[in-house]
């Protein structure tokens, strides 16, 4: 079975990725989203929140997975049987930190890393942009589904009720 990885922390997920995703999943058997755990990187949405908000947008795909995990994402990989990543290139600036990553994954566990372009309509889309949009009541319903519209409404609506 060949099976790829998508790797992030998806706070939120966008159309971006999920663009990533639906490509993915016509061209490998299974295609397992990972969503970091990581306790040092402040999020809007915890790693179970995060979970269940992509497995309702990832329906459509019967053989896309989510999960999460913590530490390096190439002893996620080995663990997992899981011999490739898939991620998005949004642009130039993308590709030297990636580039560092994607070696450094290979030396460390032989893991490949297979870079996808990002369609360009979403060249332009990351999660932190959509947040900052949406907390000065931007209109972000072009970079998300809409369940996930809602909840990121809801999640600014609720911090800065508590504020
Ligand atoms: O959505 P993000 O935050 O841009 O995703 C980045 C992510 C989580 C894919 C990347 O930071 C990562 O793989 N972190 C896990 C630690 C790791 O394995 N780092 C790479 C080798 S130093």
């Amino acid at each position: 079975m060949r099976r790829v990885v998508c790797p992030g922390s998806f706070d939120p997920i966008t159309f971006g990725h999920l663009d990533i995703v639906a490509r993915a999943s016509a061209l490998f058997d299974e295609v397992v989203i990972a969503v970091l755990v990581n306790q040092t990187k402040k999020t809007l949405f915890t790693v179970d929140e995060r979970i269940e908000m992509i497995k309702n947008v990832v329906t459509a795909y019967p053989n896309v997975k989510v999960d999460s995990w913590s530490g390096l994402l190439v002893d996620y990989c080995k663990k997992n049987d899981i011999p490739t990543i898939v991620k998005g290139l949004r642009a130039v600036t993308d590709f030297d930190y990636e580039l560092q990553m994607s070696q450094i994954n290979y030396q460390l566990q032989g893991i490949e890393t297979l870079f996808m372009s990002t369609a360009p309509a979403h060249s332009f889309l990351s999660s932190s942009l959509v947040k900052e949009v949406a907390s000065y009541g931007g209109d972000v319903t072009s970079y998300l589904p809409p369940s996930v519209v809602e909840l990121l409404k809801a999640r600014i609506a609720r911090n800065s009720e508590m504020k």
